[in-house]
């Protein structure tokens, strides 16, 4: 039975890079959450959550800052062990935060702290200028996450939380960015906050798995942050929906993400960005 065909049954077996790479050529998408904690993270298993991501944006969810720039190694350690301690099953992803990565030295220091944590993948923000780092990180075995479109650690540069790629000088951008950081050994590329038809031409051109938020429905798969999933977001961005007040409980509203990214009701027209 391929992952996730069932969205009321647990994860089977741990899921893999291998497992998401395939699941791309295939017509199943794959789901991911951002989540904190092992409660979350071991629900996250049983509800069919093939990958989970320790997102800085624990700085905002968890600890009450504007942005996630004051992250820090030390509390990215302290959920990813969480979270490890939770969930055997799903691919944990975790962010190196703010400045962690600059250099080659520090990316490579960074990265070895959080999968002696518990991650089996880290993701860093950034386009081409990040190949080098992508190259090395996976000639050490550590598998990498690229982000493009909206990274947030940026948002001093974009001056708010705004929507990138819209003219076609910044999409061909990322769309380059997305290429070049694929074959410098990426294994996955998440896409925020990006018009719908860039992401599905990055989703096609792209040999690795496309992760989306608030970038349509055509990427290989979904994320959305616990808290908005949950409804905890005080005013939450439109890509996000609260699937807990229709399911009434906490389990019911993490199995109807997973059943609604799999059958494709999740993003609807309301959550994408033209
Ligand atoms: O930090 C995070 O949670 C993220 C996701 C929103 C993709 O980067």
């Amino acid at each position: 039975m391929p992952y996730g065909a069932n969205a009321d049954t647990a994860l089977n077996k741990p899921v893999t890079v291998k497992t998401l790479q395939k699941l791309k050529g295939s017509d199943e998408k794959f789901v991911v959450v951002a989540l904190y904690d092992a409660p979350m993270a071991a629900m996250a298993q049983k509800c069919g959550v093939e990958a989970v991501l320790v997102g800085d944006s624990l700085g905002m969810t968890v600890l009450g800052y504007q942005s996630t720039i004051p992250v820090t190694m030390e509390q990215m350690i302290y959920h990813v062990e969480a979270v490890a301690r939770g969930n055997q099953k799903s691919l944990i992803i975790a962010d190196l935060p703010f400045m962690t990565y600059a250099t080659l030295d520090d990316a490579l220091k960074n990265a070895t702290r959080l999968m002696q944590a518990g991650a089996q993948m880290i993701k860093i923000e950034g386009g081409r200028w990040l190949t080098e780092t992508v190259r090395r990180l996976s000639e050490c075995g550590i598998p990498v996450c690229a982000h493009l479109g909206l990274t947030p650690q940026s948002v001093n540069k974009f001056g708010g939380f705004r929507v990138q790629g819209r003219d076609a000088a910044q999409a061909d951008e990322i769309a380059e960015d997305a290429a070049l950081l694929a074959e410098a050994g990426a294994d996955l590329v998440v896409l925020e906050c990006v018009p719908s038809a860039l992401a599905a031409r990055i989703t096609q051109n792209t040999p690795i798995p496309t992760i989306g938020i608030g970038a349509g429905r055509d990427t290989d798969a979904q994320v959305l942050v616990i808290n908005d999933i949950l409804g905890l977001t005080e005013q939450p961005p439109k890509f996000s929906k609260n699937f807990l007040t229709e399911a009434g409980d906490i389990p019911g509203a993490m199995k109807k993400y997973v059943a609604d990214v799999k059958s494709g009701v999740f993003p609807g027209d309301d959550h994408i960005f033209l």
